[in-house]
């Protein structure tokens, strides 16, 4: 595939969560040290944002956001606050010591929860919005606005909702499918307009937000990139509320694998992806599954004998990014029943045997055939074969052949 020269692609910006929407994973408290290594992590891996936090919402939210801000340098450090005085000023007063700070003010767009959460008329909720962003507006100018649940909202309420955002002073609009009630098409649709009704050329980001109740959250995250957005909302290994948030490595190897498609790179320092993934799933007790796309253990690996036939002959033929571009170790052959003779061959070849037959001890086809029906024998009875389990079989072959 030729892909396009890296300078005609559009920067996409990685606003990376993990540290507020993904903490909010039910079962998960990180404390402050580990909130501070995963923070460094971050950076190294490049992100534009780190979210590292809701202020207002505890001392210890408050103390983090602002250790964060002393010591982490390279991403943006942003705050959460609700339209609320208070929450904006102790947003502020935590992103004190930041070296670029955001201040990341948020509302509801939908009318159930204007209605039944804040309490307030649709009228009501844009009035406090333009203050709370004037207001964050004196403290920062970088101020990133949300209103929550748009994909249940009224599309003509959110554009008069935003438009005064920005009109206010808002630097980023962030367009959060809090419920993930969205389909890519109708998201990217309400994206555009967006893009065509409110920014329309002004200096404006557009950001895009979404949770993954529905499994679509990836989906619906790139089809906003289709659509105008520049900024995706995400955490590492789609950690967050219920069924979580986009995930981080999903959206940014999509993005780098389909630049052909999206005509965009983000910055992501790829190769640290499986370091920093394993470090989150390591604080948080939170389990990657085994097939989870790009950091999942069996993403780069292959058992069927067909597909271990077309790797061993050209690695293209099953895989369509490299192990070691997201930082892990070459794919791997999974020994089983489905593998085929080539890749057992090459297994125990990687073992150190001569499965040509070269020498004295080596295997002849004749014999690497009849190895290779002991095998499946094993590989059926147990399921995955280890190196341990063909040294065993080969050992006993030799014993066989020598008595
Ligand atoms: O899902 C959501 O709506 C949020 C907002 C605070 C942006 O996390
Ligand atoms: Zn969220």
């Amino acid at each position: 595939m030729t892909q396009p020269e890296p300078a005609n692609l559009r920067r996409i910006h990685i606003f990376d969560t993990t540290l507020r929407d993904g903490e909010q994973s039910p079962g998960v408290a990180l404390n402050h040290n580990q909130k501070i290594e995963i923070a460094h992590s971050l950076a190294r891996l490049n992100v534009d944002v780190i979210e590292a936090g809701f202020p207002i919402t505890s001392d210890g939210d408050f103390e983090c956001v602002s250790r964060i801000s002393r010591e982490v340098r390279g991403p943006i450090i942003c705050a959460l606050a609700r339209t609320a005085r208070a929450d904006i000023e102790r947003a502020a007063q935590a992103l004190e010591a930041a070296d670029k700070s955001r201040i990341h003010v948020f509302t509801s767009a939908s009318a159930v929860q204007m209605q039944h959460m804040l309490r307030k008329t649709p009228e009501q909720v844009i009035e406090s919005s333009i203050a709370a962003v004037k207001l964050a507006c004196q403290y920062t100018s970088d101020v990133e606005f949300s209103g929550q649940d748009v994909m249940r909202a009224d599309f003509d309420f959110v554009i008069q909702l935003y438009l005064a955002a920005i009109e206010a002073g808002a630097t980023v609009i962030n367009i959060p499918d809090t419920v993930g009630y969205g389909t890519p098409g109708g998201y990217g649709a309400l994206i555009a307009r967006v893009r065509d009704e409110i920014v329309k050329g002004r200096n404006v980001e557009i950001s895009t937000h979404c949770h993954d109740d529905l499994g679509m959250a990836t989906a619906n995250s790139l089809a906003a990139v289709e659509n105008g957005a520049t900024q995706i909302e995400c955490t590492i290994n789609g950690i967050g509320e219920r069924a979580g948030n986009t995930a981080l490595e999903e959206v940014v190897m999509a993005i780098h694998t389909r630049r052909d498609h999206y005509q965009s790179e983000t910055g992501i320092r790829t190769r640290e992806l499986y370091r920093v993934s394993k470090l989150v799933s390591r604080l948080t007790g939170m389990p990657v599954p085994p097939n989870k796309a790009v950091i999942g253990d069996n993403a780069f690996a292959h058992e069927s004998g067909i597909h271990q036939d077309g790797v061993l002959k050209h690695k293209e033929t099953y895989e369509i990014m490299n192990a070691e571009l997201v930082g892990r170790e070459a794919a791997v052959m999974v020994m089983g029943k489905h593998s085929g003779r080539a890749a057992f061959r090459k297994a125990l070849a990687d073992l150190g045997y001569d499965t040509d037959g070269h020498s004295d001890h080596g295997f002849n086809d004749e014999a690497l055939n009849a190895l290779f029906v002991r095998f499946k024998e094993l590989a059926d009875r147990k399921g995955q074969i280890y190196s341990d389990d063909l040294h065993a079989l080969v050992g006993s072959s030799v014993e066989t052949s020598e008595t």
